[in-house]
């Protein structure tokens, strides 16, 4: 466990209320989560793609767990209030280079919160008619969203605090921290 003099110099100074997810309980759940889409995807191609920038570290550790062939790609989609069209599409900020015509494609986030960046990005990437679209979270705020089918693979259940570290930050501040903490 982390002493908070540790948490000070990676954060420099700014305490956190609290670690919620330390970096064992993490490393443990990335694993299984590693078996669960391997076992998932018996045949056919996989296609891994992470929503930047939230999810990168989760990502990279995520798909060393895989042990099946898959390939790797990332998108950046606009920011709220911007690009949806009335079919729920969303502007892509970078779109993949990588095709997803009869692919499995695994969308993996960080957080999902109220399910509106997934619900404006499935429409966008269904009409490319891959072969299945599920979405892996690393974390998942239940209470704050209706149930979604598609999010197949989730890491933790999330509380409704304002989460930080191993990729989510705030303020683009935090993102690196090894662990996840609550911030407030
Ligand atoms: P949603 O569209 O409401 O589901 O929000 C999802 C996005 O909001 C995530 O990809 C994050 O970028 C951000 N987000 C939601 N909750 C948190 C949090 O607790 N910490 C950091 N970012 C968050």
């Amino acid at each position: 466990m982390l002493r908070t003099a540790d948490v000070l110099r990676r954060t420099g100074g700014h305490n956190v209320k609290s670690i919620v997810f330390d970096e064992a309980a993490i490393a443990a759940r990335v694993e299984e989560l590693g078996r669960e889409i391997t076992a998932a995807y018996p045949d056919g191609d996989l296609l891994v793609l992470g929503l930047l920038k939230g999810s990168f570290i989760f990502l990279g550790d995520l798909v060393r767990k895989v042990e099946r062939p898959l390939q790797v790609d990332f998108l950046v989609a606009s920011s709220y209030g911007a690009g949806t069209t009335s079919s729920g599409r969303v502007d892509l900020l970078y779109d993949p280079a990588t095709r997803l015509e009869g692919k499995h494609i695994v969308l993996v986030e960080d957080i999902v919160d109220t399910g509106n960046t997934l619900r404006r990005l499935l429409g966008t990437l269904t009409a490319r008619a891959p072969a299945s679209l599920s979405i892996c979270a690393l974390l998942d705020k239940v209470a704050m969203h209706a149930p979604m089918p598609e999010v197949r693979f989730v890491g933790f259940e999330a509380p409704t605090a304002f989460l930080v570290g191993y990729g989510l930050d705030h303020a683009e501040d935090f993102r690196h921290l090894p662990f996840i903490a609550d911030l407030m």
